[in-house]
């Protein structure tokens, strides 16, 4: 069977501490708890897709180290077709240190390992899986060009090509948005791409139409427990999020990028998966760590 949706995206491992606060500059904290988990905004989407309701097959790269093949088992156990995570030699997985406070925030330092290392040519070789796909889905954690040029073939495909730009640390290449037919930001997200401070659904909505004018199709920016709000040429439209008691907020964002795209390959309607990924989020972030903590479809209420 053919995967309807593609994640062109990174693997890591991420190492997490849990503290009651996060460290200050120079400061030496006391954790609570360490765990290793599976992570990586490629692969949490990809498994979001799968646990939600869609076909997928993964695009990325893994080091020759014990975190790689436990990242790849992590995919290939969800009936994610890895074909096309590759081994690099000599090179490390990509890792995550993340440590999550007792109010559920996270700071997050990526190692990119072998994600770095995933170029244009290696996304090529698989061009096939990109071709028999319905939705592309690309975020930053991989280099610009590999982001660019899949964008681009997604768009000369004529797939639904959704970016996740995240992490953001500017603005973001102007060809690239002719090629997006979704950009999901966060509202930190929202703010790097435009410069416009986003904290509600007014200021997001300034920064959605902004996006729009510099040419993607589409914008869903969300705004944590504040919802979600739809920016389209047609006009906006705020989705509330359920209220939840949060835990771990790491990879809530992928798990509403991956419920959103697989409700669509599901055949519902844009608002409807906009809602089922917001679900599928809200209840994650009342789990810890990234991969463990995405639901499956039966999980969620309808
Ligand atoms: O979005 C959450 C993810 O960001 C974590 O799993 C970590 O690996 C980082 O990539």
């Amino acid at each position: 069977m053919h995967a309807k949706v593609v994640v062109v995206g990174s693997l890591n491992m991420d190492l997490v501490a849990r503290a009651q606060r996060l460290p200050r500059a120079g400061e030496t904290l006391p954790g609570e708890a360490f765990f290793t988990v599976p992570g990586g905004k490629g692969a949490n989407q990809a498994v979001a897709v799968a646990r939600l309701g869609g076909s997928v097959a993964m695009i990325g790269n893994v080091g020759d180290d014990a975190y790689g093949q436990q990242l790849r088992k992590a995919l290939e156990v969800e009936g994610i077709d890895c074909q096309a995570v590759s081994v690099c030699e000599g090179v490390s997985s990509g890792v995550a240190l993340i440590t999550v406070d007792a109010a559920s925030q996270n700071c997050i330092v990526i190692i990119p390992g072998g994600n770095g290392l995933l170029t244009p040519q290696a996304v090529q070789r698989f061009d096939a899986l990109l071709q028999a796909a319905e939705v592309i889905i690309c975020q930053l954690e991989v280099p610009y060009d590999t982001v660019a040029w899949t964008l681009a073939r997604g768009r000369e495909l004529g797939k639904q090509v959704i970016l996740n730009p995240a992490p953001a640390t500017g603005p973001l290449p102007p060809a690239w948005f002719a090629h997006i037919d979704y950009l999901a930001p966060n509202e930190s997200e929202a703010e790097a791409l435009t410069g416009i401070a986003v904290s509600d659904q007014a200021s997001a909505r300034r920064a959605g139409e902004r996006l729009l004018q510099l040419g993607a199709g589409k914008v869903i920016i969300t705004l944590g427990a504040q919802g979600a709000l739809l920016v389209t040429e047609q006009g906006h439209r705020h989705f509330p999020a359920p209220s939840v008691q949060p835990l771990d907020t790491t990879a809530a964002g992928d798990t509403f990028i991956g419920g959103f795209a697989a409700a669509l390959v599901r055949g519902l309607e844009e608002g409807e998966a906009i809602a089922l990924g917001q679900r599928a989020a809200a209840l994650s972030v009342t789990r810890a760590g990234a991969q463990p903590s995405i639901p499956y479809l039966a999980e969620l209420q309808p």
